[in-house]
């Protein structure tokens, strides 16, 4: 699996695993508990998770389910939501999704989104903090544009690694998210820039990029490759952006995890982009 690593040295891997999502999907515990350990034993290492998927359940499946893996080897990533940003809260949220995850610290710990009723000097503080105890070893945030980007980092002492933004190919320049600057023109650039990276969330529009189109479908031939694995790898053959599809399936594991390995041309890297329809964004919006 190839890596994306940043100047001090950390790195993603560029496909990861998604726990949360789309919660019509009524798969059960004992099932997505399965499914994430055979995405372990496939050889996924970077596990995506967050204190408000499922209400905490999420995390406790996946507590147990990486029970198996060697810690040392495995990048674990959980959210602190934005209604717990006050000092004690995020401090208490962390302890509580410890707790779930049976581990004694997480590899990434994202701010969700952000609470503009919190200051987020505050927040920060509590996040450093969470980082003096050990709890996490680096911080991220989720959401964030710009603006808010910078001001978190002005208010820690700890560099910031990644932004999880949504981003795929037919959500190539608005997002869904409240106040979040256009991903191509500005956030992504500015990440790029400054040695943070990209953590792509909802790569195949939870699906509807594997729907039939005419230039996926002619690249899927040029390629040998899926469109799913088109569109995933469009993505991480981009400087700094790694990527988390989530996904109960084998066959759709495999076929995500092989999206890794290989890249598409930079030109067609920039004809899927100039080319590929946008989607109408859609009023839905969860964390
Ligand atoms: N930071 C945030 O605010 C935020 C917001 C949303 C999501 N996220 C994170 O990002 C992850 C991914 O986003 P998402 O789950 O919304 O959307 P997604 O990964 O784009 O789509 C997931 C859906 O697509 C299907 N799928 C995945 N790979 C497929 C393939 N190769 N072929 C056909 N279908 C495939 C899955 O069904 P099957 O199970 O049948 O494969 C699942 O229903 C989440 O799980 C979560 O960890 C973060």
């Amino acid at each position: 699996m190839n890596q994306k690593i940043l100047k001090s040295g950390f790195y993603l891997p560029e496909i990861g695993l998604g726990t949360g999502g789309d919660p019509s999907k009524a798969v059960g515990y004992e099932e997505r508990k399965k499914a994430l350990q055979i995405a372990l034993d496939m050889g996924y290492r970077h596990i995506d998770c967050a204190a408000t998927y499922s209400n905490g359940g999420v995390e406790k499946f996946v507590g147990e389910a990486i029970k198996r893996i060697d810690r040392s080897e495995l990048i674990l990533s959980t959210k602190v939501s934005p209604l717990n940003l006050a000092y004690d809260d995020l401090i208490e949220s962390v302890q509580l999704s410890l707790g779930r995850l049976g581990a004694s610290y997480v590899d990434l710990l994202y701010i969700h989104a952000p609470n503009m009723d919190i200051p987020l000097s505050e927040t920060m503080r509590a996040m450093d903090t969470v980082i003096d105890n050990g709890m996490a070893k680096h911080l991220a945030v989720s959401n964030f544009n710009v603006d808010l980007l910078i001001k978190a980092q002005s208010f820690t002492k700890n560099k910031i690694v990644a932004n999880q933004i949504e981003y795929n190919l037919a959500t190539r320049e608005k997002s869904h998210c409240e106040g979040c600057d256009s991903m191509e023109s500005k956030i992504i650039p500015f990440c790029q820039e400054n040695d943070i990276l990209v953590v792509a969330y909802r790569p195949v529009d939870r699906g509807s990029i594997l729907e039939p189109n005419q230039l996926l479908d002619t690249l899927s031939k040029k390629y040998g490759k899926t469109r799913a694995q088109i569109a995933l790898n469009w993505l991480i053959s981009q400087d700094n952006i790694v990527t988390i599809p989530r996904s109960d399936a084998f066959a759709h594991l495999r076929e995500n995890l092989d999206a890794s390995g290989w890249y598409l041309d930079k030109a067609d890297v920039e004809l899927l982009r100039r080319e590929y329809p946008l989607r109408e964004i859609k009023s839905y919006r969860y964390y």
